[in-house]
């Protein structure tokens, strides 16, 4: 358990903060093992929860809120949840449509934080998640994510959502977003761990009072989606994390994590088992040397565990990763 209170709040352009570690809820099974890691991890000293309309599993994140809301263990606006706006909902007139979806599974009259979850649009077609043709591509919905952002700036103005931000961008278009936009997003969510340490994307949106926030922080290990990619269950056998992790008698995971929060980097570990998710927040009594960051940093290897590259998506006019683009 830690007291919530020594977990740094990294602070937004906004002027609002987030706490640099939060409970990340993909593949988190709505079976009951959600709604126990949310509760778990608001014991454990979490107040900070990432959601997203797509992980089609946010109605048991809203019960565990809510629940601990009445038995008297957090107030909401002790919590910071963020969920994020699906690619199928990029038209103006739709953007709260999803977000009003959203705030009715988590059963809250806010978002903290509201991110697009990717630069891509896909057609609606009924409520398909990813739409496809009868070949199995994706239709692409043909919405520009300026036309999606000028819907999240509605929703701040709306009172529905307090931030937003970006996620998957890449360096060119956060700089095209920037030329339109009237609120800044206050983070770009990313793939961030020692084998793809992002050091460049960093700087670049530290220049402009953007800050970072690390998905897969572990990898994402045994997830089953990219599954040939199997280089990132490596990433916790790593030899200089596990150095690392005898050292300060830490376990692997641990120093995954401290390398982003002390780098000022957001980190939002999935976990739905009780030990994991205690763990995983207790980086809070020891520091890394510089050096030791820059060893770490010094790993990657422009490794990538989430590139999203079913149904063709990758052909995508906005879809982020690809050769002609370096960070
Ligand atoms: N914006 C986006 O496009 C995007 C993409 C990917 C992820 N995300 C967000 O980022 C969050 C985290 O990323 P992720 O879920 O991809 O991967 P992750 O947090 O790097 O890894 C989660 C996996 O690691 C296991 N795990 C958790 N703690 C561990 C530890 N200390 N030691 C060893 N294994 C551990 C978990 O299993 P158990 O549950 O069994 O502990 C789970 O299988 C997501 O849940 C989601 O909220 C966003």
């Amino acid at each position: 358990m830690v007291d919530p209170k020594q977990v740094p709040n990294i602070l937004l352009n906004n002027g609002l903060s987030i706490p640099v570690v939060g409970l990340g809820t993909w593949q988190s099974p709505p079976d009951g093992s959600l709604y126990k890691a949310v509760r778990e991890a608001i014991k454990a000293g979490y107040r900070h929860i990432d959601c997203a309309y797509a992980y089609l599993n946010e109605e048991e994140v809203g019960n565990a809120i809510n629940d601990a809301i009445k038995e008297g263990e957090v107030k909401r606006e002790d919590l910071y949840v963020v969920s994020k706006l699906w690619l199928t909902f990029f038209k103006r007139d739709r953007v709260q449509v999803c977000i009003k979806r959203i705030l009715k599974k988590l059963n809250t009259p806010y978002l903290d934080l509201c991110l697009m979850h990717w630069p891509m649009s896909f057609a609606q077609v009924d409520d398909d998640v990813v739409p496809t043709g009868t070949d199995g591509i994706v239709i692409d919905g043909g919405v520009d994510y300026l036309e999606a952002w000028q819907g999240l700036e509605d929703a701040v103005r709306a009172g529905l959502v307090k931030s937003i931000g970006i996620s998957n961008y890449n360096s060119k278009q956060i700089d095209r977003l920037l030329g339109s936009a009237t609120i800044k997003p206050v983070t770009n969510q990313v793939e961030v761990h020692p084998y793809l340490a992002q050091t460049k994307l960093k700087a670049f949106c530290e220049e402009r009072g953007i800050t970072l926030t690390a998905y897969s922080p572990l990898g994402n290990p045994g997830s089953q989606a990219n599954a040939e990619t199997a280089i990132k269950d490596k990433l916790l056998t790593d030899p200089v994390v596990t150095r690392l992790a005898q050292k300060y008698k830490k376990n692997a995971g641990q120093i995954l994590l401290k390398f982003e929060a002390q780098r000022g980097v957001i980190v939002i570990p999935k976990s739905v088992s009780v030990d994991r998710i205690r763990s995983n927040i207790q980086i809070f009594d020891f520091q890394l040397t510089a050096d030791e960051i820059r060893e770490l940093e010094s790993l990657d290897r422009n490794y990538r565990s989430c590139v999203f590259n079913i149904n063709g998506i990758p052909t995508l006019p906005n879809y982020p990763f690809n050769d002609t683009i370096e960070f």
